[in-house]
């Protein structure tokens, strides 16, 4: 049976020298994704990994690869990380001058197709686009790094994404990332967010990562915001 909220740690808040026991470390405690941060130090102001890391990790697991693009130019990684094993790709609308081509070239290798707002990006800018999407990924912290704070003014974002997606693709997955604990895990669930990423909350929660999983899995599959699968 399939779980209703599906729980995608970032493992930007692991440690990198130990990527493949991080990515292990959540595959046995049960995620459902993990959840990739890809920074080229110009959209955002960090730089983290690319495909060939990608590619390694995918070596390490059998999880699906939700690779979150944070770069300038998104479309011109998309071979390489279909080549890389990358599952789920988001690409920033405020990073991509041609998103409907880039939405398709994702579509075309197999690959199932995000677009990722930032926090001051409205979500009416989807209304073209949404019909051909997988998920959309609402950032609620300016991407760039982990462990910062919710803005508190995205659990009203959601609930208008969720409506959007009511009057025009039904289908569209609603995926948010940043600042999610299990304190604020419910409103955000409640809110109509189907897919959580979360990375602080399980790196860094000072538990081991299945006790800090565990416990967001139980908050999640205890939360109910009217969205049947
Ligand atoms: C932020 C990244 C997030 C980040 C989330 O730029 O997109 O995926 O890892 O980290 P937390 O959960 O600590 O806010
Ligand atoms: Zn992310």
């Amino acid at each position: 049976m399939r779980r209703k909220i599906d729980l995608a740690p970032s493992i930007l808040s692991a440690d990198f020298a130990r990527l493949s026991e991080a990515v292990q470390s959540i595959e046995e405690a049960g995620a459902d994704l993990a959840h990739l941060d890809v920074m080229d130090g110009h959209f955002v102001p960090n730089l983290t990994m690319g495909p060939p890391v990608v590619s390694w990790i995918r070596k390490t697991t059998q999880l699906p690869l939700d690779v979150h693009l944070m770069v300038e130019a998104p479309a011109t990684y998309i071979d390489a990380l279909a080549q890389a094993g990358a599952n789920w790709v988001s690409v920033h609308v405020e990073a991509d001058h041609h998103l409907h081509r880039t939405i398709q070239a994702i579509k075309e290798r197999g690959m199932r197709a995000g677009v990722a707002l930032n926090p001051a990006t409205p979500v009416d800018c989807l209304v073209e686009v949404l019909q051909y999407l997988d998920f959309v990924l609402l950032l609620t912290v300016n991407p760039g790094f982990g462990g910062q704070e919710f803005i508190p003014a995205s659990l009203k974002k959601i609930r208008k994404l969720r409506d959007l997606i009511t009057s025009y693709n039904n289908k569209v997955r609603v995926e948010v990332d940043g600042g999610i604990a299990a304190g604020n895990l419910r409103e955000v669930v409640e809110a109509g967010a189907q897919i959580i990423v979360a990375g602080s909350a399980v790196f860094c929660a000072g538990v081991p990562v299945s006790q800090a999983l565990a416990e967001l899995r139980e908050i999640a599959d205890s939360c109910s915001n009217g969205l049947e699968e």
